[in-house]
């Protein structure tokens, strides 16, 4: 470094201490005069020193120079913004914007700017599902993560020991035989039918678990909706008229959907809902997202088991009803075309940015 850049670099000290201590307009003017002044400012001379250097070091000095002149210009403009130059000042008056001696407060420093956040594509998706099914006359039902063995299984019709309960691999509450995580939103289909009446035209979202090992699509806690519709009359075309009209407010009117027989112990009969690869439409053998079958299962249905309304004091013989269970996090990862379920939960927001439904 140059003598003359270590002195701009000491300038720049001095410079920065001697603004801290700017009280009123008078020693405002004093210090513009002191470092820019045409004929005397410190700057000015330092720009007359430059001419005698080396051509390289005139250019860095040079540049370094420009910086610091822009640097008080900048700094002493900012006091005369903020309304100190012109002030009728008294001698030795504070402004409310300088911090007192010893202060952790610098009022004078640039705010934060605050940046806009967006919704989260799993909260998009659900409020996007919500709306299909409100317009249609649903309500909204919610209930508890932390579920007993009888609202789980039991009361659906899963007796103890069956091996239907392998296929919701649980997790258990420690020390706790009784308590679980809720493997499935089902259990709330219970618990509202034990407190109200039908007609039901219910929507249950919520999160659910299950013992897995995290992969691309699968994760040991994910979202789902239940639906349950009761009342008298109810058949097999209301679950299937419902169900395709809502899949196609979703995925748009030319979406093909497959009914295919499937078995819960908790419906009879029952079926799984699949609807066509968007990505390949059943074109691609090597299809990463429908695995060449250019199929994809998004929920479970069925009519509800009459074993089920006993267990709740619903009387079989004059009620019927329908109910379903949708995977929310695979069918969002269909719709927008996301590879991995974990990126739904590491909360980057240049990922969950990314998403817009309107
Ligand atoms: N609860 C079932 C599951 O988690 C889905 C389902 C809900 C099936 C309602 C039928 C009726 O797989």
């Amino acid at each position: 470094m140059t003598i003359l850049r270590d002195r701009i670099e000491g300038l720049k000290k001095e410079f920065g201490a001697a603004a801290d201590r700017v009280e009123d307009s008078k020693a405002l003017e004093d210090l513009k005069n002191k470092y820019l002044s045409r004929k005397r400012g410190l700057i000015t001379g330092l720009f007359d020193e430059l001419k005698s250097l080396a051509p390289d070091e005139k250019r860095e000095a040079g540049k370094q120079l420009n910086e610091f002149k822009a640097l008080v210009e900048e700094r002493l403009k900012s006091y005369s913004d903020s309304g100190k130059l012109g002030l009728p000042v008294k001698p030795g008056a504070r402004s409310k914007l300088t911090p007192p001696p010893g202060s952790a407060f610098d009022l004078t420093l640039p705010g934060r700017v605050r940046r806009a956040g967006a919704a989260h594509p799993l909260v998009l998706f659900q409020e996007k599902i919500e709306g299909i099914f409100l317009a249609m006359g649903f309500a909204v039902a919610e209930g508890p993560e932390i579920e007993t063995d009888y609202y789980n299984f039991e009361a659906l019709n899963f007796p103890p020991h069956h091996p239907a309960r392998d296929s919701w691999d649980t997790l258990y509450i420690k020390d706790r035989e009784d308590l679980l995580l809720r493997t499935h939103t089902s259990p709330v289909q219970v618990r509202v039918m034990e407190k109200k009446r039908p007609p039901i035209r219910i929507i249950i979202p919520g999160r659910v678990f299950r013992r897995e090992t995290p992969d691309p699509t699968h994760l040991p806690m994910f979202y789902q909706v239940e639906g349950l519709v009761v009342d008298e009359g109810v058949t097999f075309a209301h679950l299937k008229g419902t169900l395709e009209f809502f899949i196609r407010a979703l995925f748009g009117e030319k979406i093909r959907v497959r009914f295919r027989p499937s078995f819960f112990p908790f419906t009879e009969p029952s079926a799984e809902v699949d609807i066509e690869c968007i990505v390949c439409a059943g074109k691609d053998k090597a299809c990463r997202v429908c695995g060449g079958t250019g199929w994809k299962e998004i929920l479970g249905s069925g009519m509800v088991d009459p074993q089920v309304f006993k267990n709740v004091n619903i009387d079989p013989e004059k009620y019927s009803g329908w109910a379903f269970g949708l995977g929310i996090d695979r069918t969002a990862m269909f719709a927008f075309g996301i590879p991995e379920m974990r990126f739904f939960y590491e909360n980057d927001l240049r990922f969950t940015r990314q998403f817009d439904l309107k």
